[in-house]
């Protein structure tokens, strides 16, 4: 079994939150293994929690025409959510959840030692970019220890709104050559001790 599956078991097992009770499936993350790049959304939905499965819903089907449109597809990335277990009534996420749920998300980052991650929304943002607007800073990059990362709205707030739909299309269409960026950066893939995330 690989570390990653044993990881998936783990976060299974965990009830540190009143929503690991209350959710049907957990939502730990799926796609390649060796993925150069990871997108983190924010929580599961209803859809999501059906299935244990992250961005299955209306969201994820728009997050894989956005993968399409740079001729990518799910099997070619990793893809996570800042929490695993969804909040009843799709509430948003509470900060002792976040910091509960963070281990894990620090585990998937160590496995897969991504290149690039890529922030969909502001709760994923706010740990890779600590008091930043999303408003101001999605579609920029920054580049840390080895690995570059990218701030871009959450598709489902996009879907609706025609000015963030017209915005995270365009924010999407540059992560070709921010990837090809990181892919060049030598010995891009970080040994664990070196990653840093924020609290917030
Ligand atoms: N929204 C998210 O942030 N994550 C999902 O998995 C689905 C919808």
């Amino acid at each position: 079994m690989s570390a990653l599956s044993e990881l998936y078991q783990e976060i299974e097992r965990c009830r540190r939150c009143e929503i690991g009770y209350t959710r049907n499936k957990v939502v730990p993350g799926e796609g390649a293994e060796d993925a150069d790049i990871m997108f983190i959304g924010e929580a599961p939905g209803w859809h999501e929690d059906q299935q244990g499965r992250p961005f299955v819903g209306p969201a994820g089907q728009y997050l894989d025409q956005l993968l399409a449109s740079i001729n990518l597809n799910r099997q070619q990335v990793y893809i996570a959510n800042v929490i695993k277990c969804r909040p009843p009534g799709n509430r948003d996420p509470l900060p002792l959840e976040i910091r509960n749920c963070r281990q894990w998300l620090d585990r998937q980052i160590e496995l897969i030692r991504p290149k690039l991650i890529v922030t969909l929304g502001r709760y994923s943002m706010a740990m890779f970019f600590p008091g930043k607007s999303i408003s101001k800073i999605h579609g920029t990059a920054q580049k840390r220890d080895n690995i570059i990362y990218y701030a871009m709205y959450h598709p489902a707030a996009a879907l609706h709104q025609q000015s963030l739909r017209q915005a995270i299309e365009a924010d999407m269409k540059k992560i070709p050559s921010l990837l090809a960026e990181a892919q060049a950066i030598p010995q891009a893939k970080p040994e664990p001790q070196q990653l840093k995330m924020f609290e917030v």
